[in-house]
Protein backbone atom coordinates (compact mmCIF):
# COMPACT_ATOMS: atom_id res chain seq x y z
CA UNK A 1 0.00 0.00 0.00
CA UNK A 2 1.23 3.30 -1.12
CA UNK A 3 2.38 5.83 1.70
CA UNK A 4 -0.07 8.11 0.71
CA UNK A 5 -2.93 6.28 0.56
CA UNK A 6 -1.95 4.80 4.30
CA UNK A 7 -1.91 8.21 5.59
CA UNK A 8 -5.00 9.40 4.24
CA UNK A 9 -6.74 6.50 5.69
CA UNK A 10 -5.31 6.82 8.72
CA UNK A 11 -5.81 10.20 8.79
CA UNK A 12 -9.57 10.07 7.91
CA UNK A 13 -10.36 7.06 10.53
CA UNK A 14 -8.59 9.43 13.50
CA UNK A 15 -10.61 12.02 12.38
CA UNK A 16 -13.87 10.15 12.45
CA UNK A 17 -13.16 8.64 15.63
CA UNK A 18 -12.27 12.37 17.47
CA UNK A 19 -15.71 13.10 16.37
CA UNK A 20 -18.05 9.49 16.96
CA UNK A 21 -16.19 7.73 19.10
CA UNK A 22 -18.08 6.44 22.24
CA UNK A 23 -17.12 7.51 25.55
CA UNK A 24 -16.59 4.49 27.58
CA UNK A 25 -15.46 4.49 31.23
CA UNK A 26 -11.93 3.36 30.84
CA UNK A 27 -11.07 5.75 28.08
CA UNK A 28 -9.60 9.07 27.57
CA UNK A 29 -11.58 10.71 24.58
CA UNK A 30 -9.37 12.85 22.41
CA UNK A 31 -10.81 16.63 24.09
CA UNK A 32 -9.49 14.95 27.60
CA UNK A 33 -5.64 14.56 26.22
CA UNK A 34 -5.57 17.60 24.61
CA UNK A 35 -6.45 18.92 28.65
CA UNK A 36 -3.24 17.30 30.03
CA UNK A 37 -5.11 14.02 31.67
CA UNK A 38 -3.61 10.62 30.91
CA UNK A 39 -4.76 7.14 30.31
CA UNK A 40 -4.64 4.79 33.73
CA UNK A 41 -3.01 1.78 32.90
CA UNK A 42 -4.88 0.27 35.33
CA UNK A 43 -8.17 0.94 33.95
CA UNK A 44 -6.94 -0.33 30.02
CA UNK A 45 -5.82 -3.61 31.47
CA UNK A 46 -9.24 -3.88 33.89
CA UNK A 47 -11.15 -3.42 30.78
CA UNK A 48 -9.40 -5.15 28.26
CA UNK A 49 -9.50 -8.64 30.97
CA UNK A 50 -13.25 -8.01 31.25
CA UNK A 51 -13.84 -7.62 27.47
CA UNK A 52 -12.21 -11.02 26.74
CA UNK A 53 -15.88 -12.73 27.31
CA UNK A 54 -18.57 -10.13 28.07
CA UNK A 55 -20.18 -6.89 25.36
CA UNK A 56 -19.34 -3.35 26.04
CA UNK A 57 -22.36 -2.76 27.38
CA UNK A 58 -22.44 -5.21 30.26
CA UNK A 59 -18.70 -4.35 31.08
CA UNK A 60 -19.46 -0.53 31.19
CA UNK A 61 -21.59 -0.87 34.32
CA UNK A 62 -19.26 -4.00 36.07
CA UNK A 63 -15.86 -1.84 34.91
CA UNK A 64 -17.02 1.29 37.08
CA UNK A 65 -18.60 -0.79 39.87
CA UNK A 66 -15.57 -2.94 39.89
CA UNK A 67 -12.83 0.28 39.97
CA UNK A 68 -15.39 2.06 42.63
CA UNK A 69 -14.56 -0.90 45.01
CA UNK A 70 -10.67 -1.14 43.79
CA UNK A 71 -9.70 1.89 42.44
CA UNK A 72 -5.93 1.13 41.63
CA UNK A 73 -3.46 -2.02 41.13
CA UNK A 74 -2.32 -1.87 44.61
CA UNK A 75 -5.54 -2.00 46.33
CA UNK A 76 -6.72 -5.12 44.06
CA UNK A 77 -3.47 -6.64 44.67
CA UNK A 78 -4.66 -6.65 48.61
CA UNK A 79 -7.90 -7.70 47.98
CA UNK A 80 -9.35 -11.18 49.44
CA UNK A 81 -9.27 -13.83 46.53
CA UNK A 82 -13.11 -14.38 47.20
CA UNK A 83 -14.23 -10.67 47.44
CA UNK A 84 -12.63 -10.34 43.92
CA UNK A 85 -14.48 -13.54 42.78
CA UNK A 86 -17.17 -13.23 44.01
CA UNK A 87 -17.47 -9.83 42.17
CA UNK A 88 -16.78 -11.74 38.78
CA UNK A 89 -19.67 -13.51 38.79
CA UNK A 90 -21.66 -12.90 35.20
CA UNK A 91 -18.16 -11.74 33.66
CA UNK A 92 -16.99 -15.05 32.55
CA UNK A 93 -14.54 -17.47 33.42
CA UNK A 94 -12.99 -17.27 36.74
CA UNK A 95 -10.05 -18.65 35.78
CA UNK A 96 -10.12 -14.86 34.54
CA UNK A 97 -10.55 -13.20 37.55
CA UNK A 98 -8.02 -15.48 39.18
CA UNK A 99 -5.21 -14.53 37.00
CA UNK A 100 -6.43 -10.71 37.30
CA UNK A 101 -5.67 -11.15 40.85
CA UNK A 102 -2.02 -12.75 40.11
CA UNK A 103 -1.26 -10.56 37.64
CA UNK A 104 -2.22 -7.34 40.12
CA UNK A 105 -0.05 -9.10 42.90
CA UNK A 106 3.41 -9.89 40.31
CA UNK A 107 2.51 -6.00 38.77
CA UNK A 108 3.09 -4.79 42.96
CA UNK A 109 6.03 -7.06 43.65
CA UNK A 110 7.84 -7.27 40.33
CA UNK A 111 6.89 -4.09 38.64
CA UNK A 112 7.07 -1.43 41.50
CA UNK A 113 3.38 -0.87 40.71
CA UNK A 114 3.38 0.05 37.58
CA UNK A 115 2.45 -1.65 34.46
CA UNK A 116 5.54 -2.43 31.57
CA UNK A 117 4.80 -1.01 28.33
CA UNK A 118 6.10 -3.61 26.21
CA UNK A 119 3.32 -5.54 24.62
CA UNK A 120 6.70 -8.49 25.05
CA UNK A 121 6.80 -8.12 28.55
CA UNK A 122 3.22 -7.72 29.39
CA UNK A 123 2.62 -11.48 27.86
CA UNK A 124 4.84 -12.37 30.53
CA UNK A 125 1.88 -11.45 32.92
CA UNK A 126 -0.86 -14.08 33.97
CA UNK A 127 -4.03 -14.14 31.94
CA UNK A 128 -2.51 -11.55 29.14
CA UNK A 129 -2.26 -13.27 25.72
CA UNK A 130 -0.76 -11.35 22.61
CA UNK A 131 -4.03 -9.54 22.00
CA UNK A 132 -4.56 -8.19 25.42
CA UNK A 133 -0.78 -6.93 25.48
CA UNK A 134 -0.82 -5.25 22.29
CA UNK A 135 -4.13 -3.63 23.05
CA UNK A 136 -2.84 -2.95 26.74
CA UNK A 137 0.27 -1.56 24.61
CA UNK A 138 -1.05 0.62 22.22
CA UNK A 139 -4.06 1.71 24.29
CA UNK A 140 -2.23 2.39 27.81
CA UNK A 141 1.05 3.99 26.39
CA UNK A 142 0.02 4.58 22.76
CA UNK A 143 2.90 1.94 21.75
CA UNK A 144 2.92 0.75 18.15
CA UNK A 145 1.62 -3.10 18.79
CA UNK A 146 -0.86 -4.12 16.01
CA UNK A 147 -3.87 -5.65 18.39
CA UNK A 148 -6.39 -7.29 16.30
CA UNK A 149 -9.70 -8.26 18.18
CA UNK A 150 -13.35 -9.42 16.41
CA UNK A 151 -14.23 -6.17 15.51
CA UNK A 152 -10.77 -5.19 14.26
CA UNK A 153 -10.30 -8.56 12.18
CA UNK A 154 -13.89 -7.49 9.84
CA UNK A 155 -12.31 -4.02 8.99
CA UNK A 156 -9.37 -5.25 7.85
CA UNK A 157 -10.93 -8.83 5.80
CA UNK A 158 -12.74 -5.97 4.16
CA UNK A 159 -11.14 -3.14 3.14
CA UNK A 160 -8.17 -5.48 2.14
CA UNK A 161 -10.33 -8.45 0.58
CA UNK A 162 -8.90 -11.75 2.87
CA UNK A 163 -11.05 -14.23 1.25
CA UNK A 164 -9.57 -16.85 2.95
CA UNK A 165 -11.36 -18.22 5.98
CA UNK A 166 -10.75 -17.58 9.76
CA UNK A 167 -9.40 -19.14 11.31
CA UNK A 168 -6.78 -19.32 8.90
CA UNK A 169 -6.58 -15.84 7.50
CA UNK A 170 -5.88 -14.56 11.07
CA UNK A 171 -1.89 -14.51 9.42
CA UNK A 172 -3.15 -12.40 6.53
CA UNK A 173 -4.75 -9.92 8.81
CA UNK A 174 -2.22 -9.74 11.51
CA UNK A 175 0.04 -8.88 8.51
CA UNK A 176 -2.13 -6.00 7.64
CA UNK A 177 -2.46 -5.05 11.11
CA UNK A 178 1.04 -4.26 11.60
CA UNK A 179 1.42 -2.89 8.54
CA UNK A 180 -1.27 -0.19 8.88
CA UNK A 181 -0.80 0.35 12.37
CA UNK A 182 0.74 4.15 13.33
CA UNK A 183 3.38 5.08 15.15
CA UNK A 184 1.48 7.90 16.91
CA UNK A 185 -1.84 8.11 18.30
CA UNK A 186 -1.50 4.05 18.32
CA UNK A 187 -4.33 3.66 21.15
CA UNK A 188 -6.58 6.14 19.61
CA UNK A 189 -6.23 4.18 16.36
CA UNK A 190 -7.22 0.47 17.50
CA UNK A 191 -10.20 1.96 19.63
CA UNK A 192 -11.04 3.50 15.90
CA UNK A 193 -10.62 0.21 14.57
CA UNK A 194 -12.78 -1.37 16.99
CA UNK A 195 -16.01 1.79 17.40
CA UNK A 196 -15.83 1.65 13.14
CA UNK A 197 -16.16 -2.10 13.12
CA UNK A 198 -18.65 -2.26 16.20
CA UNK A 199 -21.00 0.32 14.87
CA UNK A 200 -20.45 1.27 10.99
CA UNK A 201 -18.67 -2.18 9.50
CA UNK A 202 -21.37 -4.03 11.19
CA UNK A 203 -21.34 -7.92 10.30
CA UNK A 204 -25.09 -7.19 8.41
CA UNK A 205 -25.85 -4.51 7.31
CA UNK A 206 -22.50 -2.23 7.39
CA UNK A 207 -23.66 1.14 7.01
CA UNK A 208 -21.12 1.80 3.97
CA UNK A 209 -23.08 5.09 3.68
CA UNK A 210 -21.35 6.75 6.75
CA UNK A 211 -18.07 5.27 6.87
CA UNK A 212 -14.87 6.98 6.67
CA UNK A 213 -13.24 4.44 4.77
CA UNK A 214 -15.30 3.38 2.12
CA UNK A 215 -12.94 5.16 -0.71
CA UNK A 216 -9.73 3.08 0.58
CA UNK A 217 -12.30 -0.45 0.94
CA UNK A 218 -11.62 -3.14 -1.71
CA UNK A 219 -14.52 -5.19 -0.38
CA UNK A 220 -16.78 -1.89 -1.10
CA UNK A 221 -15.70 -1.65 -4.39
CA UNK A 222 -16.46 -4.93 -5.75
CA UNK A 223 -19.69 -5.27 -3.58
CA UNK A 224 -18.93 -8.56 -1.54
CA UNK A 225 -18.47 -6.90 1.98
CA UNK A 226 -20.95 -8.45 3.38
CA UNK A 227 -19.41 -11.53 2.64
CA UNK A 228 -16.27 -11.09 4.47
CA UNK A 229 -14.85 -12.25 6.82
CA UNK A 230 -15.61 -16.00 5.52
CA UNK A 231 -15.90 -18.27 8.02
CA UNK A 232 -14.51 -22.08 8.40
CA UNK A 233 -17.64 -24.22 8.73
CA UNK A 234 -17.77 -24.62 12.84
CA UNK A 235 -17.55 -27.89 14.57
CA UNK A 236 -21.00 -29.10 16.49
CA UNK A 237 -20.89 -28.15 20.13
CA UNK A 238 -20.25 -30.69 23.03
CA UNK A 239 -23.32 -30.60 25.25
CA UNK A 240 -22.55 -31.57 28.98
CA UNK A 241 -25.51 -32.80 31.06
CA UNK A 242 -25.80 -32.73 34.78
CA UNK A 243 -28.08 -32.35 37.87
CA UNK A 244 -28.11 -29.49 40.40
CA UNK A 245 -29.73 -29.70 43.48
CA UNK A 246 -31.01 -27.28 45.61
CA UNK A 247 -32.08 -27.84 48.81
CA UNK A 248 -33.59 -25.37 51.87
CA UNK A 249 -33.65 -26.78 55.41
CA UNK A 250 -37.33 -26.08 56.69
CA UNK A 251 -37.48 -23.78 59.55
CA UNK A 252 -34.38 -21.14 59.07
CA UNK A 253 -34.68 -21.28 55.90
CA UNK A 254 -30.79 -22.36 55.20
CA UNK A 255 -29.86 -23.01 51.66
CA UNK A 256 -27.46 -26.05 50.89
CA UNK A 257 -24.67 -24.49 49.01
CA UNK A 258 -21.46 -26.25 47.93
CA UNK A 259 -17.95 -25.38 47.39
CA UNK A 260 -16.56 -26.39 43.82
CA UNK A 261 -13.13 -28.01 43.11
CA UNK A 262 -10.89 -26.07 42.78
CA UNK A 263 -9.96 -27.16 39.18
CA UNK A 264 -12.68 -27.55 36.22
CA UNK A 265 -15.65 -25.48 35.57
CA UNK A 266 -16.73 -22.83 38.10
CA UNK A 267 -13.07 -23.74 39.90
CA UNK A 268 -13.24 -22.72 43.66
CA UNK A 269 -17.02 -20.95 43.20
CA UNK A 270 -19.90 -21.30 45.35
CA UNK A 271 -23.02 -23.34 44.20
CA UNK A 272 -25.62 -25.75 44.30
CA UNK A 273 -23.92 -29.44 45.28
CA UNK A 274 -24.46 -31.67 41.63
CA UNK A 275 -22.64 -34.04 38.88
CA UNK A 276 -19.42 -33.20 37.97
CA UNK A 277 -20.87 -32.48 34.52
CA UNK A 278 -18.77 -35.15 32.53
CA UNK A 279 -21.38 -36.34 30.40
CA UNK A 280 -23.15 -38.44 32.87
CA UNK A 281 -26.39 -36.96 34.55
CA UNK A 282 -26.21 -39.29 37.20
CA UNK A 283 -25.02 -38.32 40.93
CA UNK A 284 -27.03 -38.71 44.10
CA UNK A 285 -28.69 -35.95 46.05
CA UNK A 286 -26.54 -34.52 48.68
CA UNK A 287 -28.48 -35.65 51.47
CA UNK A 288 -31.79 -37.84 52.74
CA UNK A 289 -35.01 -35.61 52.14
CA UNK A 290 -37.95 -35.55 49.14
CA UNK A 291 -36.27 -34.56 46.01
CA UNK A 292 -38.62 -33.39 43.15
CA UNK A 293 -37.83 -32.27 39.35
CA UNK A 294 -38.54 -28.88 39.03
CA UNK A 295 -37.16 -27.86 35.65
CA UNK A 296 -33.64 -27.22 33.77
CA UNK A 297 -31.62 -24.90 33.47
CA UNK A 298 -29.14 -24.38 29.90
CA UNK A 299 -25.82 -22.51 30.12
CA UNK A 300 -23.10 -21.86 27.42
CA UNK A 301 -19.69 -21.25 27.76
CA UNK A 302 -17.17 -21.07 24.63
CA UNK A 303 -16.46 -24.48 24.67
CA UNK A 304 -19.68 -26.28 25.40
CA UNK A 305 -23.03 -26.21 26.28
CA UNK A 306 -24.61 -26.97 29.82
CA UNK A 307 -28.04 -28.32 30.57
CA UNK A 308 -28.61 -29.61 33.77
CA UNK A 309 -31.67 -30.70 35.43
CA UNK A 310 -33.33 -28.67 38.79
CA UNK A 311 -33.71 -30.79 42.05
CA UNK A 312 -35.36 -29.39 44.92
CA UNK A 313 -36.16 -30.41 48.23
CA UNK A 314 -37.42 -28.81 51.83
CA UNK A 315 -35.20 -30.71 54.25
CA UNK A 316 -35.45 -31.73 57.90
CA UNK A 317 -34.06 -29.62 60.25
CA UNK A 318 -31.83 -32.82 61.56
CA UNK A 319 -30.62 -33.66 58.12
CA UNK A 320 -26.77 -33.78 58.04
CA UNK A 321 -25.53 -33.24 54.56
CA UNK A 322 -22.92 -36.05 52.78
CA UNK A 323 -21.63 -32.84 50.52
CA UNK A 324 -21.80 -28.98 50.88
CA UNK A 325 -23.07 -26.88 54.02
CA UNK A 326 -26.02 -24.98 54.79
CA UNK A 327 -25.56 -21.15 54.58
CA UNK A 328 -28.26 -19.12 56.28
CA UNK A 329 -30.37 -16.76 54.50
CA UNK A 330 -28.98 -13.77 55.88
CA UNK A 331 -25.89 -14.68 54.48
CA UNK A 332 -27.20 -16.07 51.26
CA UNK A 333 -26.70 -13.29 48.21
CA UNK A 334 -28.12 -15.32 44.64
CA UNK A 335 -26.40 -12.05 43.45
CA UNK A 336 -22.94 -13.36 44.47
CA UNK A 337 -23.49 -17.00 42.91
CA UNK A 338 -22.20 -17.54 39.12
CA UNK A 339 -24.41 -16.90 36.72
CA UNK A 340 -25.47 -20.38 36.19
CA UNK A 341 -26.10 -21.49 39.61
CA UNK A 342 -28.07 -18.07 40.30
CA UNK A 343 -30.25 -19.41 37.90
CA UNK A 344 -31.05 -22.66 39.07
CA UNK A 345 -32.03 -20.50 41.87
CA UNK A 346 -34.25 -18.59 39.90
CA UNK A 347 -36.06 -21.80 38.61
CA UNK A 348 -36.16 -23.56 42.13
CA UNK A 349 -36.78 -20.31 44.32
CA UNK A 350 -40.04 -20.25 43.30
CA UNK A 351 -40.94 -23.90 43.10
CA UNK A 352 -39.74 -24.01 47.05
CA UNK A 353 -42.22 -21.52 47.94
CA UNK A 354 -44.63 -23.57 46.10
CA UNK A 355 -44.36 -26.53 47.95
CA UNK A 356 -43.77 -24.88 51.47
CA UNK A 357 -47.37 -23.54 51.18
CA UNK A 358 -48.43 -27.06 50.04
CA UNK A 359 -46.94 -28.45 53.27
CA UNK A 360 -48.24 -26.06 55.64
N1 LIG B 1 -13.15 -4.52 22.92
C1 LIG B 1 -11.96 -4.87 23.42
N2 LIG B 1 -11.28 -3.80 23.85
C2 LIG B 1 -12.06 -2.73 23.62
C3 LIG B 1 -11.93 -1.35 23.84
N3 LIG B 1 -10.83 -0.86 24.42
N4 LIG B 1 -12.92 -0.54 23.44
C4 LIG B 1 -14.03 -1.07 22.88
N5 LIG B 1 -14.23 -2.35 22.66
C5 LIG B 1 -13.25 -3.19 23.02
Amino acid sequence: MKTTAKQQMIQNLLHWYDQEGRDLPWRLHPRQRATGHSVDPYAVWLSEVMLQQTSVATVTVRFEQFRRRWPTVEILAAAADEDVLAEWAGLGYYARARNLLKCARRIMSQFNGEFPKDAKELETLPGIGPYTAAAISSIAFDCPAAAVDGNIERVLARLFVVKEPLPKAKTQIRQHASELCPETRAGDWHQALMDLGAMVCKPRNPKCEICPLTSHCLAFKQGIQETLPKKASRRRRVVQYGILYVGRRQGDGAWLLEQRPNQGLFGGMLGWPGSDWGGSAKLPPPCDGVWHSVGEVAHSLTHLDLQLAVQIALLESSVTPHRGQFVMPHQFCSKSLPTLMRKAHQVAASALAELASRMS
